[in-house]
């Protein structure tokens, strides 16, 4: 396997972090949050944004799969839900990427048949073009083209998910 130099350097991904953070601070104020991370892939991106974000803030975590090596499997898998109690709440679900779109579709859905008092999503990458079905993105990192990346949680086979920025991965034949 290959991994070509980055596509978003630790640089570039730490200061649009502190910017997304500063939007949502800005977005809370006076209201509490309660933060879900949605693993293993958004780990890193979870913990780096939240440590910016200046109101009270609670953290969950749902842990998700669907894919195995580069391909989805269209069978979003829950492997462990929320510990909080949604209802009443100010929920920011936050996710690595957003690729066909489907974990986030049906977490969303998950989540909001349990009666939050609001819904929104800070995804940090969003390959837009891969798009199966549509689900609303309020903070959103980076737009990255169509290729399969590593790096800053996200994984090849459950590795490369400590390399502190992003990069496209490519197999050598
Ligand atoms: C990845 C990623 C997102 C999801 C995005 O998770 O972390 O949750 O896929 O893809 P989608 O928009 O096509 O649904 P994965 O299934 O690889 O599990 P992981 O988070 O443990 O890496």
């Amino acid at each position: 396997m290959i991994i070509g130099k980055p596509l978003l350097s630790t640089e570039e991904i730490q200061k649009r972090v502190r910017q997304l953070a500063e939007e949502i601070t800005e977005d809370y104020q006076d209201r509490e949050l309660l933060a879900v991370g949605i693993l293993r892939g958004a780990f890193m991106f979870f913990a780096d944004l939240v440590r910016h974000i200046r109101v009270p803030l609670k953290v969950d975590f749902i842990v998700a799969s669907s894919y195995v090596k580069t391909e989805t499997t269209g069978e979003v898998k829950i492997h462990c839900d929320l510990r909080e109690d949604v209802r009443g709440k100010d929920v920011l679900l936050v996710e690595d990427i957003v690729d066909t779109g489907l974990t986030l579709s049906l977490i969303r859905k998950k989540i909001l048949e349990k009666g939050p008092s609001s819904l929104k999503v800070c995804a940090f990458l969003d390959k837009r073009e891969r798009r199966v079905v549509d689900v609303p993105i309020d903070y959103r990192g980076f737009v990255i083209p169509n290729e399969f990346v590593v790096g800053y949680g996200l994984d090849y086979e459950d590795q490369y998910r400590n390399l502190p920025y992003i990069s496209i991965f490519k197999k050598s034949i």
